[in-house]
């Protein structure tokens, strides 16, 4: 069943964060349903321009409506990952989706205010919720860059005027993670107290607490990195996010936390080592069955770490009140 991702950060909000994660294929689709089934844990679909553009987007998004009659019991919402302002509109319009992040994190204050207004105006007529970005992704790598790196980091004064002009739903805040799977060059470094400091600022100002999104947040488990290289990869020095943060931000107000990046690994590891062990082997399917129970592990498990694990009961009553 397609919620709202208002709903899903409803119920989760300072209890557990919802895992959303990032998906191409039809192989990864059936290791999500069935990893969240598995753990019975509620779940974000995001689908980027990159994955809506892999095939074709009605292809993966006919993959996501035929998964949700497989998995009835499946309770999710479908959100468009970094969006610009074009595909935004198109996410809008399609009638398919739950939410949509507008990403003008990139322009001017003033400017990311006004294209997100414009985005939140339009996604709001049509019963959506958007996601939007302040301060960047990225940066703050190692403790001696420490001061360069806050400047990329989310200004939580700046966020109260931005939640109210923009009229955003959630907040995507840099608060130390970026992209893929090389996060910190010295110790991992996440500003906590950004998050913490956003939502005193909204009560300051009488403003309800906003739900805020945590990007990059990929463990990169460095097992996995050991095996990819074991069998013929070349991924040096990959750092990620400690897992056991997971719960202490979602306490904090943090009710999704992205995934791709681990998704990812778990991909090339199974099939670095499959072709490894069967180098006469040319039929795709073996690994992609090992693929799919690989993904559907890793998601349960993910869902364990994030508390989403074991929610789906208590949400199902929660959303039929
Ligand atoms: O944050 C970006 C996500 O990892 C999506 O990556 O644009 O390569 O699909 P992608
Ligand atoms: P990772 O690269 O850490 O998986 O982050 C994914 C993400 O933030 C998608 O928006
Ligand atoms: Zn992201």
């Amino acid at each position: 069943m397609i919620v709202t991702t208002a709903q899903l950060a409803k119920h989760a909000f300072g209890k557990y964060a919802v895992g959303a994660y990032n998906i191409n294929n039809i192989e990864q689709t059936m290791g999500l349903f069935r990893g969240c089934i598995e753990s019975q844990a509620p779940f974000i679909i995001q689908l980027s321009k990159g994955a809506r553009a892999y095939s074709d987007k009605r292809m993966i998004e006919a993959v996501i409506r035929a998964a949700g009659e497989i998995f009835p019991d499946a309770i999710y919402a479908v959100h468009l990952d970094h969006g610009d302002e074009e595909t935004c509109y198109d996410c809008i319009d399609s009638g398919f989706y739950s939410s949509v992040m507008i990403d003008a994190s990139h322009h001017s204050f003033e400017e990311n205010i006004a294209i997100t207004r414009r985005v939140v105006d339009r996604a709001h007529a049509k019963g959506l919720t958007v996601e939007a970005e302040l301060g960047q992704l990225g940066g703050v790598e190692e403790d001696v860059i420490v001061e360069e790196g806050n400047a990329c980091l989310t200004n939580p004064d700046q966020a109260v005027e931005f939640i109210q002009r923009s009229g955003c739903d959630s907040l995507a805040a840099a608060i130390g993670t970026s992209h893929g799977a090389f996060k910190f060059k010295g110790q991992q470094s996440l500003h906590f107290e950004v998050i913490e400091e956003i939502e005193k600022n909204l009560a300051a100002a009488g403003m309800q607490p906003v739900p805020i999104v945590m990007h990059g947040s990929s463990s990169v488990p460095q097992e996995e990195v050991r095996r990819i290289n074991a069998a013929g990869g070349k991924i040096a020095d990959s750092c990620g996010v400690n897992e056991d943060e997971y719960l202490p931000a979602a306490k904090l107000g943090v009710t999704k936390i992205n995934i791709d990046t681990d998704g990812r690994l778990v991909w090339t590891r199974v099939h670095r080592e499959f072709f490894r062990d069967n180098p006469a082997a040319f039929d795709f399917r073996p690994p992609g069955k090992i693929f799919m129970d690989e993904y559907t592990k890793f998601i349960a498990a993910k869902n364990v770490k994030l508390g989403s694990a074991g929610q789906l009961a208590s949400l199902r009553a929660f959303l039929s009140k």
